[in-house]
């Protein structure tokens, strides 16, 4: 099975996560990148880097949350993908504690968005970074690839 880690991230904490997850699946993580990358800008997203994932049956795409909903570079980059006969495991990271402030509403609108595209979204997790659980929350993501045998 060809295996694919696909992130967008800012301030490198969904790369930290990615990074872990590299080692799993022995795959390098491809980054999803953004002319403008200021998470104030209300500028059209335009695609600097835009990984193909054409390649892969299985791949992990995670991303931020921002403002309570899934980073605009990583939905802009999902709405131009074909996931038909893809396997995929959704990640977010957010600051706050809980996923119920932001997290699961990004990470759900991650999995639609995959469906959409044709994808099977075989699991979800949110990495909550300022949770004293956080490398639990890490480590149960490792768990989870094992144990599916990706
Ligand atoms: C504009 C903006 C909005 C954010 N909104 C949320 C939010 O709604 N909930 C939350 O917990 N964290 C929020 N965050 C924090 C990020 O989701 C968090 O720091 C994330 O882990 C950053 O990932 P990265 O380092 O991979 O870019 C926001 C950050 C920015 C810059």
């Amino acid at each position: 099975m060809r295996k694919g880690i696909v992130i967008h991230s800012h301030t490198g904490n969904t790369l930290h996560v990615a990074s872990e997850i590299s080692g799993v699946l022995t795959s390098v993580v491809e980054k999803v990148e953004a002319e403008n990358e200021d998470p104030n800008s209300t500028d059209p997203i335009v695609l600097t880097r835009n990984p193909s994932v054409e390649h892969y049956d299985f791949i992990v795409f995670g991303a931020p949350v921002r403002g309570f909903s899934l980073s605009p570079v990583m939905k802009k980059y999902l709405e131009g993908l074909d996931l038909t006969n893809k396997t995929i495991f959704c990640f977010v990271t957010q600051h706050l504690k809980s996923p119920m402030f932001g997290g699961n509403r990004a990470v759900k609108q991650m999995k639609k968005l995959c469906e959409s595209k044709g994808g099977e979204v075989m699991d979800v997790a949110v990495v909550n970074w300022s949770s004293n659980k956080k490398d639990e929350l890490i480590k149960d993501i490792i768990i989870k690839l094992s144990k599916n045998n990706v």
